[in-house]
């Protein structure tokens, strides 16, 4: 049958018609056959690629994991608190050394907190351990420009503090307390938030009283090398009470005396540093003539909170009224670290208050507050924090290559 029909097929069409449907029998045989041959290659081409892929992808994905596991942040514990009392506050030079403890308060206390900081002498790693948190914030700015936040509210820190730094650049310094300040209480006004200013004793410059209350005017030299930190501060205070009185707004001005704790700068150039760093560096202990003595920094941060809490608006003292002579607490600092460091006299800073001692009767009665921390168990404290920064420092050291030299052509600092 089949080969019948084939017969009457090749009759019914001519030689040459057969040879060219022969032809693209054949074309349609061939394309279909590389077709195939493509497709199987293409096929293992990809296999091979995408099992070499795996092969540098899946360490990486490991190492994501890794991360992601070290990343599950373990934040220290917070308290809950209601809507009604948590408040929305703002911490100006939060990263510094006062700021940052500040913070950790404030944030355990349960409340939502914003630090502002600009990093002239703070730190990210002092806060650090924060970030990511629900109720935490960093912005990094400088309160020498406005700033456009809804809080309840603030607490106005940002400025440097120790005289090397305050020094460096004394028209930033003018500014931060100065146009910072007015800033600040800008937005308190705007906002309705409650301000509390971080002065200083240093408002009562060199002082001819003993010891000094808060009613004391104080003896500042207004040109002399420390007067854009002490008068920009007693600026900052005649601000305060002109926002007050002018505007409304609810203002806090503490009175801070010495301070220290771990988080404080390596080149803080005061007492506390310079006496650790010195006796764990083996160094001679230079000492001064000085008899102000410091006070650990979360009696301070207690201060701070109690102070913004009470409805005392005029200046408060926050400080340790102890004394003892300079010699006397050098000697403590060396016997607590073990130091065979010899003490040597230096010759002092000009305009360098020779004796200072806060009165703070006002404080113990309106706020119930005093210093609580011994003297010895902050001081272990701080030197346990001098000794990791510094073998932090030896681990961590950058030794920059050469470079040819340029020469300047003028003033680079930013004012
Ligand atoms: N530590 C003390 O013994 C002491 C004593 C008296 C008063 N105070 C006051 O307490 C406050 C905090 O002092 P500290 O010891 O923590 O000093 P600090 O230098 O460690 O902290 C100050 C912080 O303010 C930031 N800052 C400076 N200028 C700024 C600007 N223009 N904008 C934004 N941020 C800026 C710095 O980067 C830093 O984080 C200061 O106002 C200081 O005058 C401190």
């Amino acid at each position: 049958m089949v080969s019948k029909a084939l017969l009457r097929l090749v009759s019914a069409v001519n030689r040459r018609r057969m040879k060219l449907l022969l032809g693209i029998a054949l074309l349609a045989y061939v394309a279909f056959y590389s077709f195939l041959l493509n497709r199987s290659i293409q096929e293992n081409g990809e296999l091979k690629i995408e099992s070499k892929i795996e092969e540098i992808v899946e360490p990486l994905r490991e190492k994501i994991r890794d991360l992601e596991k070290s990343f599950t942040q373990k934040y220290p514990p917070v308290k809950f608190l209601s809507e009604k009392d948590r408040k929305r506050i703002l911490i100006t030079g939060g990263a510094g050394f006062v700021g940052s403890h500040l913070t950790d308060k404030l944030m355990m206390d349960g409340h939502e907190v914003t630090v502002v900081d600009n990093f002239f002498t703070g730190r990210k790693r002092n806060v650090e351990h924060w970030i990511g948190h629900e109720n935490f914030e960093l912005i990094n700015h400088d309160v020498v420009e406005p700033l456009y936040i809804e809080v309840d509210q603030i607490y106005h820190l940002a400025s440097p503090a120790s005289p090397p730094n305050y020094m460096y650049n004394p028209i930033k310094t003018l500014k931060t307390n100065t146009i910072g300040t007015l800033n600040m209480l800008g937005l308190a006004k705007r906002v309705g938030a409650r301000l509390l200013l971080a002065s200083t004793s240093e408002v009562y410059g060199d002082p001819e009283v003993h010891p000094q209350s808060e009613d004391y005017w104080g003896h500042v030299n207004p040109i002399g090398p420390r007067a854009c930190y002490d008068e920009g501060k007693r600026v900052a205070e005649t601000m305060c009470y002109a926002y007050m009185k002018q505007e409304g707004v609810e203002v806090r001005v503490a009175r801070i005396f010495n301070t220290f704790g771990p988080r404080m700068h390596m080149n803080d150039g005061r007492v506390v540093s310079n006496f650790i760093l010195q006796a764990l560096q083996g160094e001679p202990l230079t000492v001064g003539s000085l008899t102000r003595l410091p006070f650990y920094s979360s009696d301070l941060v207690n201060g701070l909170v109690a102070l913004m809490n009470s409805n005392v608006s005029s200046p408060v003292n926050l400080g340790n009224p102890e004394e003892h002579t300079i010699l006397e607490f050098a000697q403590l600092i060396k016997n607590l670290v073990g130091s065979g460091s010899e003490i040597q006299f230096l010759s002092e800073a000009q305009d360098d208050p020779q004796k200072r001692k806060p009165d703070i009767k006002k404080a113990k009665l309106m706020l119930g507050w005093e210093p609580v921390v011994p003297l010895e168990e902050g001081l272990n404290k701080a030197i346990h924090y001098f000794r990791k920064e510094l073998e932090y420092q030896a681990n961590n050291q950058y030794i920059p290559k050469p470079k040819p030299a340029r020469i300047k052509k003028g003033r680079t600092r930013h004012n």
